[in-house]
């Protein structure tokens, strides 16, 4: 399973960069307004410290609007992918894009025969939401296991991309489910480093070498 960033925040995607574990970017509407900046700025500074995918959603809702803002999002570089919300207009917008060939996120899955008519409308990605189907006591795991059996009967190439991840059991659960990206909020990469044994042996390690230096 590959890592995206699921950030606006270029300090952290600068930050997760550098770690060397990241291949994307997802960003949306919330993340963006967020930072408080021009989105069409903080899309470009994006594609500047990741070689890799990275999405940026459109925000009209019909069909002809998102064709125009993703004809334009994808001028700023070849990396843009189109995140789509998972509507009967954004499935015409994914029909057309595909054929211009500019890549597209179908975003908002919340059941599996969404993500399997996002991929046949030729969808380079979908996103299941984990996070806010958890909250409404539905198991969103459940839907990435559903999605990935249903892409692997039909050889369906459209990557699935785990969404809405809010702590390391969600990251652990995509992996197992056999997802092909997670893409993973900087709070949450920093607590999937962490491992209190990994910290007390550090100090163990350091405290045995000092001791010997000492005598
Ligand atoms: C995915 O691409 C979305 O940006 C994101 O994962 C939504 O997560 P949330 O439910 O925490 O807002």
């Amino acid at each position: 399973m590959k890592f995206f960033i699921d950030t606006a925040n270029v300090n952290e995607i600068k930050e997760a960069n550098a770690l060397g574990i990241i291949c994307g970017v997802t960003t949306n509407p919330s993340l963006i307004a967020k930072e408080g900046r021009d989105f069409v700025e903080v899309v470009k500074e994006i594609t500047t410290i990741v070689d890799g995918p990275i999405s940026a959603e459109v925000i009209s809702e019909d069909s002809q609007g998102m064709i125009n803002e993703a004809r334009n999002l994808s001028k700023i570089h070849k990396n843009i992918v189109i995140k789509i919300p998972m509507t009967a207009e954004g499935l015409k917008a994914v029909k057309c894009l595909s054929k211009e060939g500019i890549n597209t996120n179908v975003t908002l899955i919340f059941s599996a025969t969404q993500a399997l008519l996002a991929a046949r409308a030729g969808a380079s990605y979908v996103s299941p939401f984990v996070g806010r189907l958890d909250d409404i006591s539905t198991d969103g795991i459940k839907l990435v296991e559903d999605i990935v059996k249903i892409y692997k009967n039909y050889n369906i190439r459209t990557e699935v991309i785990v969404a809405s991840i809010r702590h390391p059991m969600h990251v652990l659960e995509a992996a197992k489910a056999g997802a092909d990206i997670a893409t993973v909020p900087y709070k949450v990469i920093m607590q999937m480093i962490k491992h209190p044994l990994t910290d007390i042996g550090i100090e163990r390690f350091l405290k045995d070498w000092e001791s010997v230096q000492n005598k």
